[in-house]
């Protein structure tokens, strides 16, 4: 019998070629993310589903979906995906790390610096015509070339950051469950427990996976530990960071600025706290977004469900005990 592969929004490059040659396509072709209630009716009869980081897959999700064996999430992060819930049910999860490195890597870079220099304050200063006379005082902002650079999470993200930041002049210290020798013999990065890393870093960047265990890892204490002339990026999920905390620090210049790419919550309303705030530039999850990086993931989503319902080995994939 032919597989049933529910698709819930229609992916760039050669995706849906691939996913057409696996089995019988069902697209929720709205260019909207899918209603749960949608999710729900149309997964009951599904085989795999290739679904984005804004569908949540959770155990609810997975009762209503007896013959599902294939879950494909066109995103590196995982936090949509009950894991362990799938694993249990012998669902096998793909996802699509390494191929946004590069690109995820080159935002968190944009937005140090953009954050360091002041880019968004100076961008509004000159829309606003405001611009004068040549000021020695005008947005003064942090040094990149020659700072601390503290990255949340040396994964590969961190890791192709921390290389950026090292042709930038700078010093890197890291933190996260684990040691990376590999990356602290290339680059001469230091380890050092949280508290430590926000103390010492002029920029700090999260790229850590979002978890329960890092959930609000930056917080209200965080900002009391980091410099008054320290930078924040995230690039990560919205919630490793404690929004109001981060509000309150900003308003309060414990720190002196912020750069998101991802938010809590997400998207972020017009209207919310953050975007008043002129040392806070936040951009929409954008950190994968260039045509080649999101063209290659979506056809490595579209592979994993290819060889996921083939019995095979995905690509990539988060749970292979599944394979046994
Ligand atoms: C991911 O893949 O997890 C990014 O956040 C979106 O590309």
């Amino acid at each position: 019998m032919t597989a049933s592969i529910l698709v819930t929004r229609r992916p760039p490059g050669n995706a849906l070629d691939i996913l057409d040659a696996a089995g019988e396509v069902e697209l929720w072709d709205v260019d909207a993310v899918m209603p749960r209630s949608e999710l729900r009716r149309r997964v009951a009869k599904a085989d795999a589903l290739y679904c984005m980081l804004t569908d949540r897959i959770d155990a609810d999700l997975l009762d209503s979906a007896p013959r599902l064996r294939v879950v494909s999430n066109m995103a590196v992060g995982l936090d949509n995906v009950d894991l362990r819930a799938c694993t249990a049910r012998g669902v096998v999860v793909g996802h699509t790390p390494g191929v946004l490195t590069g690109a995820t890597a080159d935002l968190a870079m944009t937005l140090l610096l953009a954050a360091a220099r002041r880019i968004g304050e100076g961008i509004d200063h000159v829309r606003s015509g405001a611009w004068g006379d040549f000021r020695l005082d005008l947005l003064l902002g942090q040094e990149v070339h020659s700072s601390v650079v503290g990255v949340i999470g040396m994964g590969r993200i961190g890791t192709a950051l921390a290389r950026r930041a090292a042709g930038f002049g700078m010093s890197i210290i890291y933190s996260g469950p684990n040691r990376k020798p590999t990356v602290e013999r290339e680059l001469g990065a230091e380890y050092r427990d949280l508290a430590t890393l926000l103390e010492m870093a002029d920029h700090v960047v999260v790229t850590a996976p979002l978890t329960a265990a890092t959930h609000h890892l930056v917080n209200e204490q965080s900002f009391v530990l980091m410099k008054p002339t320290a930078t924040l990026v995230n690039v990560a999920r919205g919630p490793l960071v404690d929004t109001d905390a981060l509000v309150a620090a900003l308003q309060n210049r414990e720190i002196a600025a912020a750069a998101l790419d991802v938010t809590d919550p997400e998207p972020l309303p017009a209207d919310h706290p953050l975007l008043r705030l002129p040392n806070c530039t936040v951009i929409p999850h954008l950190g994968s977004a260039t045509v080649k990086t999101r063209n290659a993931m979506a056809e490595l989503a579209a592979r994993n469900v290819a060889l996921g319902l083939a019995g095979e080995r995905m690509e990539a994939c988060a749970n292979p005990e599944v394979y046994g």
